[in-house]
Formats: structure tokens, sequence, C-alpha cells
């Protein structure tokens, strides 16, 4: 059966297709490298030990789309590509709209053509906004978001929600992630943020292996154990193993779910600096800052749901989740830009 991975090269796309074809699906990628490199495809093939079908396509181009379609037969789709940068969603929310939101407008119609009706959604738990208490469960309200991109979350699930109602036979999986981390235990896949990252891992390993200079923690006036803020880090494998479940799922049950992916457990911002340094031996130098505009202090999953529904439970620890990110930033200093690997 052939899986259709919209934004296949990125980082969670590409932990995703590992899994994929390690429990025997097909797979076909659908990436712009707008936000990726295709050197990742190259990085799959060594891990799978088998050739990638991928196409270098905009979800907006519905032409290049139905070639896809045409050349494939498509049995689900997991969506992935999107825009995910927080803070560029607020100072350009056109550019979130347009991609994110009408981006899936025309992978659904193209889909909808083809008769494929069966989909896994990247949703995020940004979409419990301010206003709800963690642990978060599924059936909290979602209509506020803190950003732009947090609203592109919340109107995608709303469509696929609309697309099941308009039509019972489309079956539609929406998957909260919580705060994915860590890499392929290869360490020749990871995250590969463009710029300065905006994220605390890839921040920490820039830091540990010597391009910036410190961690700015946001604050630590928090109402939380040592005033940081708390989130719930699972492991970008165990997130990607998700997706297997939600697509098993998708083809065997026309019907509209949505699952939390996470641990289930908080750390705070000082507990994973701390992590990561004792487990890899390496001093973190970090500063107490001011807080980030739009971070809620805690922020963590009940992950019941998916145990109970999709026989899903995230394995990984932190130790683990640090390691892996380590091994990743430090065999490719340079992300994927470099080609080749070092080491
Ligand atoms: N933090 C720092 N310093 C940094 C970066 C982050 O102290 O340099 C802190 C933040 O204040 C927060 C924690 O580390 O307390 C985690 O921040 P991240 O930016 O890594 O992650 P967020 O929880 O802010 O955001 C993530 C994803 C979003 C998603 C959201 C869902 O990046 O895409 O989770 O809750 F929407």
């Amino acid at each position: 059966m052939t899986i259709l991975v919209t934004g296949g090269a990125g980082y969670i796309g590409s932990h995703t297709v590992v899994e994929l074809i390690n429990s025997g699906y097909d797979i076909v990628i659908v990436d712009n490298f707008s936000n990726s490199h295709p050197e990742v495809i190259k990085r799959l093939e060594a891990i799978t030990q088998q050739s990638i079908t991928y196409y270098n396509v905009d979800i907006l181009d519905k032409e290049s789309l139905r070639q896809v379609f045409t050349e494939h037969q498509i049995s689900a789709v997991i969506h992935f590509a999107a825009h995910k940068a927080v803070g560029e969603s607020v100072s350009n929310p056109l550019k979130y709209y347009h991609n994110n939101v009408e981006g899936t407008v025309s992978l659904l119609a193209v889909m909808d053509e083809f008769n494929v009706k069966r989909i896994v959604f990247s949703s995020s738990a940004t979409v419990y906004g301010f206003n709800n208490q963690s642990p978060l469960s599924e059936d909290l309200p979602t209509n506020e978001a803190n950003n732009p991109y947090g609203y592109t979350k919340i109107v995608n699930e709303q469509i696929l929600t609309d697309m099941t109602i308009a039509d019972p036979e489309w079956s539609v999986v929406l998957l909260r992630y919580f705060n994915p981390i860590g890499a392929h235990a290869s360490g020749t896949i990871g995250e590969d943020p463009s710029g300065i990252p905006s994220n605390l891992m890839p921040y920490i390993t820039q830091v540990a292996v010597g391009k910036l200079e410190q961690v700015n923690v946001f604050g630590n006036d928090y109402d939380t154990p040592d005033g940081t803020g708390v989130r719930d880090y699972i492991h970008v494998v165990d997130l990607a193993r998700g997706h297997v479940k939600a697509v098993d799922q998708a083809l065997n049950e026309s019907k509209l779910a949505v699952y939390n992916l996470g641990t289930g457990q908080g750390y705070s911002v000082l507990d994973l600096i701390n992590t990561f340094s004792e487990v890899n031996e390496i001093e973190i130098p970090h500063e107490i800052t001011d807080r980030r505009p739009g971070d809620v202090a805690v922020c963590y999953a009940d992950p019941t749901k998916a145990r109970e529904e999709l026989g899903w439970v995230a394995e990984k620890t932190l130790a683990d989740m640090c390691q892996d990110s380590w091994k990743w930033q430090q065999n490719n200093p340079q992300g994927y830009q470099a080609g080749n690997m070092n080491g």
C-alpha cells in the first residue's frame, strides 16, 4: 500500500518515512524543499536501503499534484507540508494562511478528484492556546491560538472535520504534536533549522557544537517548580511511530479522530539543559533573560486516548532525546548543507 507523504523531506516527515517503510508501506514524497534539503533523500535511501520516490512539487500546484496521483495508486496521505516558524507567522501572516491553509485546500481538492479520502494531518498542541490547563486532553476547546501559525492549525482541523461531515467516506486523523526533539539513531537525519533556531533543543545543540554562545532561558518567574517553562518533549521517532498507527487506523475505519502525541510528562527548560549536559558530558552556558511573548508556562499532554485507541505510547526517555539530538548535531555541524556527513 502506498502512502503519499507531503513534506516528507522535513524533520518529522523524514523520520515518519523511515517508520512507514519499516512497517511495510510503500511511500511517495512530495516536497518543495522550501525548508528542507534534497540531501535528506539520499540519507533516507541509506537508512532504508531502498530507493525513495520523491517529487519536487508544491502542494499549491494542483496540476503537478494530479500528475503524482496519476502515476501512483495512493491509499492515504500524511500531510506535513507547512511553514512552522511562529515568529514569522506573526510578521507575515499571509504567507502562513496562503501556504498552510490554501495548500491543504489544494491537496484535498486533488485527493477528492482521485477518490483518495484518507488523511493523517500534522496538527499541534498550539491549538490548545492559552486558556486550557495541562494535562491537555483532546476534548478541550481549541478555538483560540496564540499566533497565526496556530490559527492555520485550528483552521486546517476545521476544514478536515468539515470534509468528514460532508462526505462520511472521508477518514481523517488529526495528530496534535507536543514538542518533538531527538533524531534517528543513525545520526544521519535530524532537525536542521534555517538561520538561528527559535526552538530550544536545536538552540542547545548549536551552543554545544560552538555555533552559538549561550542559551537564553526565556524567563524563570513562571508558576512552575523551577520557574522556567514546562513542555512535553517527545522523541521524533516515537512521534513518527504514532503516524504509522494513525495511518493504519485511517485505512481501516472511515471516521474523524483526534489524538495528542506526547509523553504526558512535563520537563522545564532547565531540566532539558541539565539532562543534555549530563548525558552528553558537555557544558551548556545559559543565562536567564526576559520571557518570550506568546509563551505559555506549562504545556503537556494527556496521552491516554492515543494509548487506548491507537495502541501507541511514547517509549524513549529525555536522556535518549538528548543523546540522539547531540549525535545528529555532532555528525552534521552544518546540517544537511555540507552534503556528506562528517565523522
Ligand atoms: N526557550 C528558551 N530559550 C530558547 C528557546 C525556547 O528558554 O532559546 C523555552 C521557551 O520559552 C519554552 C521552551 O523553551 O518554555 C520550549 O520552547 P520551543 O520554542 O522549543 O517550543 P514551544 O513550546 O514554544 O513551541 C513548540 C513548537 C510550536 C508549537 C508549540 C505547541 O515550536 O510549533 O510547541 O505547543 F506550536
